[in-house]
Formats: structure tokens, C-alpha cells, sequence
């Protein structure tokens, strides 16, 4: 039996207070925040706003010191070999984008393969999509079993079609089922393919060590793991860094400007265009740092009974078509009242302050693939409470009430 504290680890964070009649299983899209976070972020903009990198003043050269101290604790976090392996940027859409388009210059060639999953979120899609029709570059997608799980069999197979880069999700937004990640990865290290892992729900999870994935890019959001939004994090093996071209330029990334041509300063700067989100870094250093005082097997643990007593919930309510399996589960419970649009459920949950989403997930080809036109969706996050899922359930069987009078 767990023995966490969810109470006093709820009251950490405002928003239920201030909010304390809304049931907010919407974690999934983004997370609340707890005091601190807000509380570091509040004091960088009060008492210590000053520009990075540039300043030949004090005030300057702490918040720089503040910026870089940021990046050392996530590098440490996920276990990355050297700060400069973690690169700032506006969250894992940011970083993809930087990624696809970074390596469409360099390494891939027209006629290269790139393989993807059939659960990818858009970010995970549509940033190859862009480039590859235009490079020649050919885009090869794993199915799923019949439980909506990566059919392993069918990826090895794939990977004897030797793609260069091979790109997938830590864990589905939609299904919140959790990838074989590290058996995917050296799977496709075998056949020397560049990985590429979307950690946007993977981090939330469980913290991620770089040296035991061995993947060559990680990429997160600091939103969905309590931190601020605006802010995020592309980690890349330094010499899988150095060859990607910049997305951005500008500002710090420079090394020597001329009409003639530019030289680039050396990483992370180099991928670093423009003042970067100073508050937002230390909003999620903070996060990291506030998070590591938790116990984590605890909260694994509080989630993982909150997700099984979700899905047994939903299984004994007649009439509703539940499409995550509860195994392998990070936390998320996607399902549809049969007949009734997702909308609708949704609209009447909210009616009864309880928030999820509803709709495709920003996994469109995941939803043609399912033959749905889109599902609700409950994500659970560790202030969550048995309560809450209560209220979720009672609300959800009177809104089958009113859709079916
Ligand atoms: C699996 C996955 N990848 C990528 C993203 C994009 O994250 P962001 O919108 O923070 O850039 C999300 C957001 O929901 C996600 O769940």
C-alpha cells in the first residue's frame, strides 16, 4: 500500500486552492505548477531580470550564472554527459522541428528512409513530412498490435530497410501506453540508425538517464513536467549536436558576421538563436530540483493505483469503449461513450467542472488507424486523488444520462 502523502503534496500547489471545485484530469496537455516554480519565476522577474550572455554588468552576470546553473541541474537530471548537451528551446514541438530540419541538411540524402510509429503525436510527424518530400526523403511507419501496442516483429523488420534516422514517443499522449523505448533503441542502433525519442509524456513518467537509453536526441517540455510553458529541452549526443544546421539564427548563436558569409559559436549557443527563455529555464530547473525531494516510486505507485481504479471504473459502466489498455499504462485512460461524440461527453464533463480533452490528440493518423473519429481523454498526474476519479465517474454516467434520455 502506498504510503504518500497526497494531501500534503497537493496543497503545494495553488491552483487547487484557488480552483478547489475543479477535478483537473487534464495533465496530459499540461500540468499545474506547484509554489516554488511560481515562486522562482516570480523572483527572477522581480529581483533579477537582466538579459544572458551579453551584459558587461553585474546583474547580467548573475542571471547568466542563474541560466547556466538551470541547464547543469537537467543535464544532471537526465544524466547527460556535459551541459552543452542540453539545448534550450520553446518545448518538444521546438525541438523536433530543430532535429528533422537539422538533419535533412546534413545526414539524410534523397532515397534515405526515416522510420516513425503509428501513435506519433503531429510534432513527431510533421517536421519530417516538410523536409522529406522535397529532400526525397521516404518516410516508413511501424503498425500496432491488436492491444494498440508498437508491433515489435513488424519494427525489426522495418529496420532491415535500414532507415537513417529512426524517431518515436517514450510514451503515446493518446493511449499513455509505455514503449519498449530501450529495446527500440538499441534495436535500432544495430543497424546504425540516428534515434530520436519525443519524451514530451515519457519524462513526466519517470526520470530519463541518457547513458542507460543511449538514444542520440531526447526531446521534453518543461510544462508537462510542472514547469513554466514556453520552455524545453532538445538533448542530443554533442556530436549528433555539431551536425545539425540551426533552425534559428541570430543573437548568441554567432560566432563572425559578414555579407560574405557567418560562423557559429560553438554549442549549445550555436542552437541557441536569440535571447532564450531565461525565467523559463530557471521556472524548470526548479521544477527538476522540487521534483527530485519526491519520492518517485511513491508517486509511480499512486498513480498506478489511480489509473487501474480509472479503468475499472470506466469497465463497469455500460456503454463505454476504452481504448488504452491499463498495462504499461503512464497514466492515461482514453475512451468513448458508444454512439455519442467525444465533444459532447467532454462538454457535459466540463458542465460538471471536470476537465479533460476530447478530440484527436494531435494524433490524427493514430485516430484513421483506429477507425475513431476521436475519443475523451483522461491524464492523471500524482495530485491527483481517488476523489477525483470518483467525480469523474458519477459525473460521466450522468452525462450518459442526459445524452441518452
Ligand atoms: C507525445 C507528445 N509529443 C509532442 C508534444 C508537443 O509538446 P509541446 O506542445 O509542449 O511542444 C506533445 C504535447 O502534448 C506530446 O504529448
Amino acid at each position: 500500500m502506498s504510503c504518500f502523502d497526497i494531501q500534503l503534496f497537493r496543497r503545494q500547489f495553488p491552483f487547487f486552492t484557488e480552483q478547489s471545485n475543479w477535478v483537473y484530469l487534464d495533465n496530459a496537455a499540461t500540468m499545474q505548477k506547484p509554489q516554488q516554480v511560481l515562486d522562482a519565476i516570480a523572483k527572477f522577474y522581480a529581483k533579477d531580470n537582466s538579459n544572458v550572455h551579453r551584459g558587461a554588468h553585474s546583474l547580467s552576470q548573475q542571471a547568466t550564472q542563474s541560466f547556466e546553473d538551470a541547464r547543469t541541474s537537467i543535464a544532471q537530471y537526465i544524466n547527460a554527459s556535459l551541459p552543452e548537451e542540453v539545448i534550450f528551446c520553446s518545448g518538444a514541438t521546438a525541438a523536433l522541428n530543430q532535429i528533422a530540419f537539422g538533419l535533412m541538411h546534413t545526414v539524410l540524402q534523397p532515397g534515405d528512409r526515416i522510420l516513425l510509429t503509428q501513435l506519433e503525436h503531429h510534432a513527431n510527424i510533421v517536421p519530417w513530412q516538410l523536409h522529406c518530400q522535397r529532400h526525397g526523403v521516404i518516410i516508413d511507419v511501424v503498425p500496432l498490435t491488436a492491444e494498440n501496442k508498437i508491433d515489435l516483429e513488424a519494427y525489426k523488420q522495418l529496420l532491415l530497410l535500414k532507415p537513417k534516422v529512426v524517431s518515436f514517443c517514450h510514451i503515446s499522449n493518446v493511449l499513455g501506453h509505455i514503449q519498449p523505448a530501450m529495446e527500440m533503441i538499441a534495436l535500432a542502433k544495430a543497424e546504425d540508425a540516428i534515434t530520436v525519442i519525443d519524451g514530451a509524456q515519457g519524462i513526466v513518467h519517470e526520470q530519463p538517464n541518457m547513458q542507460l537509453l543511449d538514444c542520440d536526441f531526447y526531446v521534453f517540455s518543461g510544462h508537462k513536467l510542472y514547469g513554466p510553458t514556453g520552455i524545453g529541452v532538445l538533448y542530443g549526443k554533442y556530436k549528433q549536436l555539431q551536425q545539425l544546421t540551426p533552425i534559428f539564427a541570430g543573437g548568441e548563436m554567432i560566432d563572425q558576421v559578414s555579407f560574405a558569409s557567418t560562423s557559429f559559436n560553438q554549442l549549445p549557443f550555436r542552437l541557441e538563436a536569440g535571447t532564450p527563455n531565461i525565467a523559463g529555464a530557471i521556472g524548470l530547473a526548479t521544477a527538476i530540483k522540487w521534483l527530485q525531494n519526491v519520492n518517485q516510486n511513491e508517486i509511480k505507485q499512486h498513480k498506478l493505483l489511480l489509473t487501474q481504479h480509472l479503468h475499472c471504473g470506466l469497465a463497469r459502466i455500460q456503454g463505454i469503449d476504452i481504448l488504452s489498455s491499463p498495462i504499461h499504462n503512464a497514466g492515461i485512460v482514453t475512451f468513448n461513450v458508444v454512439g455519442e461524440h467525444h465533444s459532447d461527453v467532454a462538454e457535459l464533463l466540463n458542465q460538471q467542472k471536470i476537465a479533460v480533452r476530447a478530440g484527436q490528440h494531435c494524433a490524427m493518423p493514430l485516430f484513421s488507424y483506429l477507425q475513431q473519429r476521436g475519443a475523451v481523454r483522461c491524464s492523471l498526474a500524482a495530485y491527483n486523488t481517488f476523489e477525483d476519479v470518483n467525480q469523474c465517474l458519477f459525473a460521466l454516467e450522468q452525462a450518459m444520462e442526459i445524452l441518452t434520455a
